[in-house]
């Protein structure tokens, strides 16, 4: 037994964007890299803006004694300052460096969470469609993952969240920008999901935590504004990070915000930082720290996004595919038409969900009994054609798949072929 079985069988499963992101270098030995489309991987493909980078030079050229020291768990007193500065200016509350713990991005800072507030058999509701990873995460702290659909517009439905709500619930997470749907939630939404958690609470006598998942608040697109979430509800946590907004994914750098409202907050905030040791992070990158610290208020160029997203809409449209049109983040999330491909001997599965609200998810990501979904074969159909994409049952939604645009604009002008030759042959 050289690993666990679990481990054993996380690896047979895979996930599809890892699965796509690895048929996209068999495609590419196979085809030329010319003639792949990929469009697979969350990747920002916009070089981080010039602020951040001479914040970092500034850093790395520093011969302050200690810079590359370990520190408290926590992370540095200015890099948690900048941070409340931020989440106070977003969020509408007090925040101060005492409410934030810097992390190993929003994947560290997620499971740093779940980590600290999760008893074995807890339930985490998530809102369907979603981050496929989170179901890893839930599972990594022994946790039980539970889904609420979304409204057929993918907008939030805080009465679908009401729904799977049970003595159990410790938490539910929430991602606006939505990755992958790109939808914002507005302020009248997140008003009522907090009335609904609150009641909750004053009902079963626990307050769920509400996780507010925000890496991609800064991209948000026809002047829209992302809504501040801890206002709305006392017993929530921010969970974020710079890999998106100043496309550094590979930096590792994000940070936890509890909100001061909250009733336990100095046992949280002491659980996590413990958590962020204990999970074998210690603390956030100390470089990344200094440079973040000196250049957070710097954005990513949201207008290059935003041409990408008109120019991938028009071949889409073009093509005859119906998508959600993105408010924010840098997906597409496209329904797949009815048909299947020609010369097959029928419509594929018709791609019901993976699990009805409310119950456990199957295990959103996964491949076993839904390779016939017809997200899947139509995944498969444009792979045939070079487009790389990922179908919704890796986000516990089958019958759509995800397009990423962060890519070169050369890549979606070339792509047209692929998704028209795609349609031509789906009857
Ligand atoms: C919704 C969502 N949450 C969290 C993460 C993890 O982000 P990070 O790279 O900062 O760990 C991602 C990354 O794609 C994401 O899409």
């Amino acid at each position: 037994m050289p690993i666990a079985d679990a481990v054993r069988a996380s690896l047979a499963r895979g996930s599809w964007i890892r699965k796509m992101f690895e048929a996209g270098i068999a495609l590419k030995a196979r085809l030329g890299a010319d003639a792949v489309f990929d469009f697979s991987l969350g990747n920002p493909d916009l070089e981080p803006p010039p602020e951040f980078t001479a914040a970092l030079k500034a850093a790395a050229g520093s011969d302050e004694p200690g810079a590359h020291a370990y520190m408290i768990n926590s992370g540095y007193p200015f890099a948690r300052a900048a941070m409340s500065e931020k989440v106070a200016l977003e969020h509408g509350v007090p925040t101060t460096a005492d409410d934030i713990v810097m992390t190993v991005g929003a994947a560290g800072a997620i499971n740093v969470i779940l980590g600290t507030v999760l008893n074995p058999g807890d339930e985490v509701v998530v809102i369907r469609p979603y981050f496929a990873e989170y179901s890893a995460y839930v599972d990594n702290h022994r946790g039980v993952l539970v889904v609420a659909d979304s409204a057929p517009d993918f907008s939030l439905d805080p009465a679908a969240v009401a729904r799977v709500l049970s003595p159990r619930t410790a938490a539910v997470i929430l991602n606006s920008p939505n990755n992958p749907t790109g939808r914002v939630y507005p302020p009248d939404a997140i008003a009522a999901l907090g009335a609904v958690l609150s009641a909750h609470a004053s009902r079963v006598g626990r307050a769920p935590y509400l996780i507010v998942d925000e890496p991609y608040r800064d991209i948000v697109y026809d002047g829209l504004e992302v809504p501040p979430v801890l206002s709305a509800y006392p017993e929530s946590i921010v969970a974020s990070s710079f890999s998106k907004t100043l496309s550094i994914p590979g930096e590792r750098l994000g940070y936890i915000a509890v909100n001061p409202a909250c009733a336990e907050k100095a046992l949280l905030v002491s659980g996590l930082s413990t958590l962020n040791r204990v999970l074998g992070f210690v603390n956030a990158p100390a470089l990344m720290q200094r440079a973040v610290a000196a250049s957070w208020r710097a954005k990513a160029d949201v207008s290059r996004y935003a041409r990408r997203r008109d120019m991938l809409a028009a071949i889409l449209t073009e093509a005859g595919i119906r998508f959600a049109k993105p408010e924010g983040a840098f997906y597409l999330f496209c329904e797949v038409p009815e048909g299947s491909p020609a010369g097959s001997s029928g419509a594929a599965g018709a791609g019901s969900p993976a699990a009805a609200p409310g119950q456990t998810a199957a295990s959103p990501g996964q491949t076993a009994g839904i390779s016939e979904t017809r997200d899947v074969t139509f995944a498969m159909a444009l792979k045939e054609n070079g487009v790389l994409s990922v179908p919704g049952v890796g986000f516990g939604y089958p019958g759509w798949i995800r397009l990423c645009y962060c890519v070169p604009e050369k890549t979606i002008e070339g792509s047209r072929k692929g998704f028209m030759a795609t349609m031509a042959g789906w009857t």
